[in-house]
């Protein structure tokens, strides 16, 4: 039998990797809030179908380049964005896109569960209705189930749909913004440190899921959690004062990172 060796090893997940579409293409991305610069010329490309951690220290610049990836930042005040970011190879800054469409296509998780002051039904039938993606009460019923299941939360949620979605657990509520999020069906979904807020179980359910959704849809998640951008991630890319210092397979990250700055930062010996 042929015994691989590290570089061998290396060069054959390179080259698989290589062969999963792009998803969404970086080119020169860098951000400002006023005179501040908050994103130097980043290079990133985010595969299809696969899960992309963003880490590095506090202040570094995750949250600014995963808010470029569906314009969240033009929501910001004296907020500007040079490069290009495409989707499907469409410029997503074009001025021709429409932003409430993209959003629905490139959709988020924030931080903070935020469910709407809703019943657990409405949170998720909200978006589907304002999109027009079902006919009828029958078809949005359907979805809103199918939403609730992706999400893993339907056993727990079946028999309270009309309840308010604040009166579920933290982690309930991180799992029911997941299903508003999955319910209009995305290509993309962002996460900025989904389980922060999360007790460790409800994280183990959360990041299960992520590993899960992969198959359907395309993700970018931000987290300070080393473990879980190891147990959720296949790519990662690791930021430092705004400058993307590597973007590598997940395992080699964390066991043979090319850059100086990567390997201080997953010891711990920054940030
Ligand atoms: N709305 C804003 N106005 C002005 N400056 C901002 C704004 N948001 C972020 N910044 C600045 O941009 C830089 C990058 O911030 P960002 O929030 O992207 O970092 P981060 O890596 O997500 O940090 P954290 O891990 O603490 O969430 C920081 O210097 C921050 O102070
Ligand atoms: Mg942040």
């Amino acid at each position: 039998m042929n015994i691989m060796t590290e570089a061998a090893a290396e060069a054959a997940l390179e080259k698989k990797m290589n062969t999963v579409p792009l998803k969404m293409v970086g080119k020169d991305v860098s951000v400002y809030y006023g005179e501040k610069r908050a994103l130097f010329d980043v290079n990133l490309d985010v595969r299809e179908n696969t899960v992309t951690a963003l880490i590095g220290p506090s202040g570094c610049g995750k949250s600014t380049f995963l808010r470029t990836l569906n314009r969240m930042n033009d929501t910001i005040g004296g907020c500007r964005i040079t490069g290009t970011i495409t989707l499907d190879g469409e410029d997503i800054y074009d001025p021709s896109i429409d932003v409430v469409e993209l959003r629905a296509r490139v959709g988020m998780v924030f931080q903070k569960p935020n469910p709407f002051p809703k019943s657990i039904y409405e949170n998720v039938a909200y978006g589907p209705r304002i999109h027009g993606l079902a006919r009828n009460k029958a078809d949005l019923d359907v979805l809103v189930e199918q939403s609730l299941q992706r999400a893993g939360l339907w056993n727990e949620v079946k028999d309270r749909l009309h309840e308010s979605g604040t009166g579920l657990s933290g982690g309930q509520q991180q799992r029911l913004c997941i299903a508003r999020a999955v319910a209009v069906s995305p290509e993309v979904i962002l996460m900025d440190e989904p389980c922060s807020a999360l007790d460790p179980i409800a994280t183990a359910k959360v990041e299960e899921l992520i590993y899960e959704l992969r198959s359907n849809f395309t993700i970018v998640i931000v987290t300070h959690s080393m473990q879980q951008a190891a147990r959720v991630s296949q790519r990662t890319a690791m930021f430092h004062l705004g400058n993307l210092v590597e973007e590598n397979d997940t395992d080699k990250m964390f066991t043979n990172p090319d850059d100086q700055r990567t390997q201080d930062y997953i010891m711990g010996r920054f940030g």
